[in-house]
C-alpha cells in the first residue's frame, strides 16, 4: 500500500501533535501545518514529521500551503482540521467582539477554507481520501462563558455533514471527533486551578479529563479504511459527559 500523506493543521501543539504522532506510528507521512512556524519546525524535528507554515483563516495562505504540500509531498490522502482556539471567554452579553471574531475566523472560516482547498485537490486528483475535523462536545452541551467557541464548533459539525454529503460521490469521507475537555496547552490554565479542574471532572461520568492519547485513536480510526462506510458523523470522545 502507498504511504499516505496526512496534513494536520495546528499540528505543532496539543491534540494536533498527538494526532500527528498517531499517524506516524501507523506508517504515514505527516505534515504539520501551523501558524507558529518555529513550533511546527521544532515539533516536526522531534517527532519525525514535515512542516509548513500557514494561517488557516487566510485564503491566500491556505491556497499557497495546499499547492506547496501537493508539490513537495504529492496528493493529500488525509486532512485533519485540528487548528482552533477559544481566544478568551465570558458571558455573551459582555464578550469582546474581537474575541468572537477571532474565534469564528479560525475555527469556522479556517475549517471551511482548508476543506475547500484540500477537498478540491483530493477530488481533482481522484484521491478517495478522508477529512477529520476536530469539533467539541461544546457544540452540543453549553458551558457558560464559552458560547462563542461552542457556536463555532456547532458550525464545524454542520460543515462536516455538508462536506460529507458533497464529497461522497468522490469517495471522500468527512467526519469529526468531538472531545470533551483535554489536557493541552489550551486548557493548562484551568487544569492548574484545583477548584476549576474538580468542577470539570465532576461533569464527566468516567471521572477524569482526557489526555491527548484518549483522542488520537478516534481520529486515526475515522481516517482509516476500517471506517470506510462512516461519513458525516461527529464522534464524541468525552468520558460520557454528553450523557449528563
Ligand atoms: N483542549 C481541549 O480541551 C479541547 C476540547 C475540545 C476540542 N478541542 C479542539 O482541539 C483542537 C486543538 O486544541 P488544543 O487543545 O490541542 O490547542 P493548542 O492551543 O494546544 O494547539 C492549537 C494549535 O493550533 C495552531 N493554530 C492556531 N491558530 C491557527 C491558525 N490560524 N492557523 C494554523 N494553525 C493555528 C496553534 O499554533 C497551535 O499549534 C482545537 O480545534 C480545539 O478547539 C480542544
Amino acid at each position: 500500500m502507498k504511504t499516505r500523506v496526512v496534513v494536520v493543521t495546528g499540528g505543532a501543539s496539543g491534540i494536533g501533535r498527538g494526532v500527528a504522532e498517531g499517524f506516524l506510528a501507523a506508517g504515514d507521512r505527516v505534515v504539520l501545518a501551523d501558524v507558529d512556524a518555529r513550533a511546527a519546525h521544532d515539533a516536526g524535528r522531534e517527532i519525525g514529521a514535515e512542516h509548513v507554515e500557514l494561517d488557516i483563516a487566510d485564503p491566500a495562505s491556505v491556497e499557497a500551503a495546499a499547492a506547496l504540500v501537493a508539490d513537495r509531498f504529492g496528493p493529500v490522502d488525509v486532512l485533519v482540521n485540528n487548528a482552533g482556539l477559544a481566544g478568551g471567554g465570558g458571558p455573551l452579553t459582555g464578550l469582546d467582539v474581537e474575541v468572537f471574531d477571532r474565534c469564528l475566523r479560525v475555527n469556522f472560516r479556517g475549517t471551511f477554507l482548508m476543506t475547500r482547498a484540500v477537498g478540491a485537490h483530493m477530488a481533482a486528483a481522484g484521491t478517495r481520501g478522508a477529512i477529520v475535523n476536530i469539533s467539541s462536545i461544546g457544540a452540543r452541551q453549553p458551558t457558560p462563558g464559552l458560547g462563542h467557541y461552542e457556536a463555532t464548533k456547532a458550525a464545524v459539525d454542520a460543515l462536516t455533514r455538508s462536506a460529507a454529503l458533497e464529497l461522497a460521490p468522490h469517495g471522500i469521507r468527512v467526519n469529526a471527533v468531538a472531545p470533551g475537555p483535554v489536557l493541552t496547552p489550551m486548557t493548562a490554565g484551568f487544569a492548574a486551578d484545583p477548584a476549576a479542574r474538580a468542577a470539570w471532572e465532576a461533569r464527566i461520568p468516567l471521572g477524569r479529563i482526557a489526555a491527548v492519547g484518549d483522542i488520537v485513536p478516534a481520529v486515526v480510526f475515522l481516517a482509516s479504511p476500517a471506517a470506510g462506510h462512516i461519513t458525516g458523523v461527529s464522534l464524541a470522545v468525552d468520558g460520557g459527559q454528553l450523557l449528563t
